[in-house]
């Protein structure tokens, strides 16, 4: 049995992601919460003919507490999306409030659930969940992620484009590392399961970084003021779901890329600090998952020079986003 969570469930991500944790035959109930539109959202889906029972949740009679009661995975894209204009960071102060109160309520009502953390900026929003838990004595690093499965799956798709055959996308495997906004991400692509080809020189190789580094940007001008990556995102956010889902009911050897706190695996995460050269808190590293949530945290892997450059870059950023995130937090009433 296993219970799914959508927070944000009536949004632009929430709505496709619910649809497809609704299709995915190992979730047996899918709870749904958001601050408008949840009944319809649920009663809709509760039509389609897939083992979860579905039920939508608005705040009035305690919905929250109702909704997350044995929740086994709660994925949380409530929030604003990002307007032209707007960098993932201006959405900072609207999207820390809304996950504040909601990781409070998973603190509360469902403790000990798998926490997937999409609203942005990840990179803040994580920490956020982390302070929240740990000011309520619930805080187990092993399961509260940062949905970075989005880089990964930009990767995978725009290498295919590059090689010439989009049949290969779902098979290729890029590691997509250090966190979840501009700089911060990092593709390995010198890691990728198929080799980019020869005529890929540096130029090119540093425009496909750029692409899939501001990948979102794509998305928020062509969709001219109605909003920023949904499909794509909520397409993501139900492989990574699956993933943890599939790993919750025993199955070994999921490695994927995801934002944690390092102490998730103590000897991983020391391993890792020091091929960073660096004491930073979280990081978005390949990561196995178990029954318990983060198994261990993986090393990076040999590193090109050019990748090594881009690790550099993105700590002094990732350090102030995860900054930004621990000092809200302390400047919050809880
Ligand atoms: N991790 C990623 O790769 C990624 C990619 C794209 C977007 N995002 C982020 O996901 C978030 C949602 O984007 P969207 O396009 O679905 O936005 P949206 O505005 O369409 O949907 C957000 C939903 O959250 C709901 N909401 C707001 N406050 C709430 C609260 N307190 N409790 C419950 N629900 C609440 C809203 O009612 C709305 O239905 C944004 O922060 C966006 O930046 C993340």
């Amino acid at each position: 049995m296993v219970k799914a969570v959508v927070l944000g469930a009536a949004g632009g991500i929430g709505q496709p992601l619910a649809l497809l944790l609704k299709a995915n035959p190992l979730v047996t109930e899918l709870g749904l919460y958001d601050i408008v539109n949840t009944p319809g959202v649920a009663a809709d889906l509760s039509h389609i003919s897939t083992p979860a029972k579905v039920v939508g949740h608005l705040p009035p009679d305690d919905g929250l507490a109702k909704v997350l009661t044995g929740a086994d995975v709660v994925v949380i894209p409530a929030g604003v999306p990002r307007k032209p204009g707007m960098t993932r960071d201006d959405l900072f102060k609207i999207n820390a409030g809304i996950i504040r109160d909601l990781a409070t309520g998973v603190a509360k009502y469902a403790p000990n659930a798998f926490v997937l953390v999409i609203s942005n900026p990840v990179n803040s929003t994580v920490p956020i969940v982390t302070e929240v838990f740990k000011q309520h004595g619930v805080f187990n690093p092993k399961r509260i992620f940062g949905v970075t499965t989005l880089d990964v799956v930009r990767a995978s798709t725009f290498v295919a484009e590059i090689v010439g055959d989009l049949s290969k996308a779902p098979s290729i495997k890029v590691p997509v590392v250090g966190g979840h906004s501009g700089v911060t991400i990092v593709p390995l692509l010198s890691q990728s399961s198929t080799p980019l080809p020869s005529s890929v020189d540096q130029g090119a190789l540093e425009k496909l970084t750029y692409r899939i580094q501001y990948g979102g940007d794509e998305v928020v001008k062509a969709k001219d003021g109605a909003g920023s990556a949904t499909l794509s995102m909520a397409y993501a956010g139900a492989d990574f779901a699956n993933s943890v889902i599939k790993a919750l009911k025993g199955e070994s050897g999921i490695v994927v890329p995801t934002f944690v706190h390092l102490t998730a695996d103590a000897a991983g995460g020391e391993a890792l600090k020091k091929e960073l050269g660096k004491e930073l808190d979280f990081f978005s590293a390949p990561v196995e998952l178990g029954p318990d949530g983060v198994k261990s945290i993986k090393s990076l892997g040999k590193l090109t020079d050019y990748e090594k450059k881009l690790v550099e870059a993105a700590i002094p950023e990732l350090e102030t986003n995860i900054e930004k995130g621990i000092t809200f937090i302390a400047g919050s009433k809880l």
